[in-house]
């Protein structure tokens, strides 16, 4: 790259490979990818199928993903079946330095990303992804596509389809879809059925309880805790904080989640009455401002609040500091705000998602089948792209049927199939009782 366009990207030399915090914890990252992989059967499978058959032959990719041990993964299957990938973080707070050396290092691949980056960096490393001018984008919230959207529309024209992985990146893409600026199709890997419900309902509901443990030592047994939103995630969380004896209560906007919610067998209630009872706090909406400067004010002395949505824009964190007369971090991961009403209360993470900040993120169990999913879906547009118009795409059904199979087969698990008889019954309307 030239020295001028270097400086005018505020880029260090050094960063034109890679951007990681240190290559000598590669092996590290190298042991960790290997454990992780050994529960992503599905996965491997793909890895096998694309060695040989080469689907993204000569394709360049940019992704924005969380990185860690899985992602690990993904990242060698889309090289092995033939793309050159570039990786950024698609959060400041959740990479995994092992995994990002071991990916520069061992595997020879293109990352720029650091655990606890500042945002000016982690807008640099994305901005070092584009500079690779990628075909394809690979995003995990829409940060990337957003950017190319907006600051880097030149490189519009050379981008043929992409993935997104998350809710809050599909429904960022459906409003650009809707307001006709969306430049290229984007396969909404979250809305396979292989994906949403077991990522966000058990990955979710798993790693939330595991990052809020972690990072505070506390026992839930007999608390209270307050799940906020009720979609795949909140149903993950209230179901894993149930099972670890806590009195759940869910706060919704949606009156049919809500009606699921208590059906559930969980108490539901505003915001503003949940913020005077919860011991534990902890937003999954995807939408902003959930927790405000009036819930802190009646928050109990020692409230723990966490986020595992996307973005940390559902806790109202200015807000909060504005009440708070000090701060301090009391232990990794939480901060310790005093408000001027002599109360305490403390915030996990930074308000960012907690399951990736202070643990390791979903288990690689379930990211095998979100993974297989975005690995056949990129395949997918490989070859169909140019049929595809700028919008939002599902994935397509019979990838979705695909890995739920084989993850039944990597599981060792059978199941029944349909006799001709109920087959011929299924399609029919004349019999009856
Ligand atoms: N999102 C949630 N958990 C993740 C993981 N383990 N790897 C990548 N993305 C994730």
């Amino acid at each position: 790259m030239p020295e001028k366009n270097r400086q005018k990207r505020n880029l260090r030399p050094q960063d034109t490979h890679y951007d990681v915090k240190d290559v000598g914890l590669a092996e590290k990252g190298r042991l960790r990818m290997e454990w992780a992989a050994q529960s992503m059967p599905v996965l491997q499978q793909v890895l096998g199928e694309f060695t040989k058959t080469k689907p993204l032959e000569g394709i360049r990719v940019a992704a924005c993903l969380h990185v860690t041990s899985e992602t690990g993964n993904l990242m060698k299957v889309l090289r092995d079946g033939g793309a050159s990938v570039a990786l950024c973080a698609s959060n400041p707070l959740s990479t995994q330095d092992d995994v990002a050396a071991a990916l520069a290092k061992e595997k020879g691949m293109e990352v720029f990303a650091i655990k606890g980056e500042d945002n000016a960096t982690y807008y640099r490393h994305i901005e070092q992804v584009l500079q690779r001018e990628p075909q394809y984008t690979m995003d995990d919230g829409a940060d990337l596509v957003s950017i190319l959207h907006t600051q880097r529309r030149n490189l519009l024209s050379k981008v043929l389809g992409g993935t997104e992985e998350t809710t809050t990146g599909v429904i960022r893409l459906k409003a650009m879809a809707d307001k006709g600026v969306l430049a290229y199709p984007i396969i909404a890997v979250n809305e396979a059925k292989t994906k949403h419900l077991f990522d966000n309902r058990y990955g979710t509901g798993q790693s939330t309880i595991d990052g809020i443990i972690r990072a505070t030592n506390r026992l839930m047994a007999g608390s209270s805790f307050v799940v906020c939103g009720y979609g795949w995630c909140g149903r993950g969380l209230a179901m894993r904080a149930h099972g670890m004896g806590a009195h759940v209560i869910v706060v919704e906007v949606d009156p049919l989640k809500a009606l699921e919610a208590i059906m559930d067998g969980y108490q539901v209630m505003p915001i503003a009455e949940a913020a005077k009872v919860g011991d534990f706090f902890c937003t999954v909406t995807g939408n902003k401002g959930v927790i405000r400067k009036e819930h802190f004010l009646r928050m109990q002395d020692g409230a723990i609040v966490a986020n595992s949505g996307h973005f940390n824009v559902e806790l109202d964190l200015e807000a909060l500091a504005d009440i708070a007369k000090e701060r301090r971090i009391i232990r990794d991961y939480v901060e310790e705000f005093s408000l001027k009403n002599g109360k305490r209360v403390y915030v996990l993470g930074e308000g960012r998602l907690i399951n990736l900040a202070s643990a390791e993120g979903h288990p690689s169990s379930v990211m095998d089948m979100s993974f297989a999913n975005q690995a056949l879906s990129l395949a997918y547009l490989a070859q169909n792209c140019r049929e595809l118009k700028p919008q939002v795409y599902p994935v397509p059904a019979p990838i979705d049927q695909r890995i739920a199979a084989l993850k039944l087969k990597g599981m060792g698990v059978k199941i029944d199939r349909l006799t001709p008889e109920q087959k011929r019954y299924l399609e029919s309307w004349e019999e009856g009782t």
